[in-house]
């Protein structure tokens, strides 16, 4: 089976960390320390499983961009004391293969690249065959997707003589996905020295067809979450974070 992974990583992966810096790890060290093995699908470059490995939790890394795991490994080539926790496989999350299961599985910012049922289904469906029984899933769903959105300032960041900008816009397009463009300039002593653009895909879902498709692969939802400091799901919020458990 090819693999099929957004391709709007390749060029930026070097800057992701930069603007990508949400406070979330707290969150994920907590649902992992009870576990001490964990899947992280979609796990970038190693944003989360680095800190969650120099708490000594072994973190099974599934990552289908070759741009983001050279990131990776290019940040854990400075930690070498970490590779025994970590380990980085080529793969996305409707096919990748440990031949194991594990307590836990952790999706941060990468359900959203499911684009259709069928994706999700077969996505959700090999991430149950990885789990325990009562094992959990946890992840997170932007359900505030749904508008156009022009190109707008999304993050600065000054480095010495060095200035990072990157710009957000997005445009709805059929089949309930919406194209996400990012612009991200960078400057050096005032003078723009690198223009990188990418253009990005995922796809729209509502919390009850989640719900639907969650249960359907054989998970019961725990508990819903609007926030990474544990703010309970409220109607309208924009963010859903789910804990969800194999049954
Ligand atoms: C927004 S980044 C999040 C990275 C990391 N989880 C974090 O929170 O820093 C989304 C990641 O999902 C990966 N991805 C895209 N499609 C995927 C798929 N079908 N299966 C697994 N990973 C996927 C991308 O290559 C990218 O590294």
């Amino acid at each position: 089976m090819t693999s099929h992974y957004d391709k709007g990583y390749e060029k930026a992966a070097h800057l992701y960390d930069i603007f990508d810096n949400k406070d979330n790890i707290n969150f994920f060290l907590h649902f992992a320390s009870e576990a001490a093995e964990i899947i992280d699908i979609g796990a970038g470059t190693g944003r989360i499983a680095i800190p969650l490995a120099q708490k000594g939790i072994t973190v099974f890394c599934v990552e289908p961009s070759p741009a983001m795991r050279r990131e990776f490994v290019r940040k854990l080539s400075a930690r070498p004391h970490l590779s025994k926790n970590i380990r980085i496989m080529e793969g996305d999350a409707m096919s990748f293969d440990f031949g194991r299961t594990f307590p836990a599985a952790f999706l941060s910012a990468t359900f959203d690249h499911f684009l259709d049922d069928d994706e999700r289904i077969a996505s959700l469906t090999n991430i149950a065959r990885h789990l325990q029984p009562q094992g959990r899933l946890i992840f997170d769903v932007f359900l505030g997707l749904m508008k156009n959105s022009s190109l707008s300032p999304a993050g600065e960041y000054k480095e010495g003589n060095k200035e990072y900008r990157r710009f957000v816009g997005g445009k709805l397009i059929p089949g309930n996905r919406k194209e996400t463009i990012l612009i991200f300039e960078t400057f050096e002593s005032g003078t723009l020295i690198e223009r990188i653009e990418e253009r990005s895909l995922v796809g729209i879902i509502d919390r009850e067809n989640l719900h639907k498709l969650l249960k359907k692969t054989g998970f019961e939802v725990q508990q819903e979450l609007s926030n990474y400091d544990r703010t309970a799901f409220k109607r309208d919020d924009k963010l859903l974070i789910i804990e969800a458990m194999k049954k």
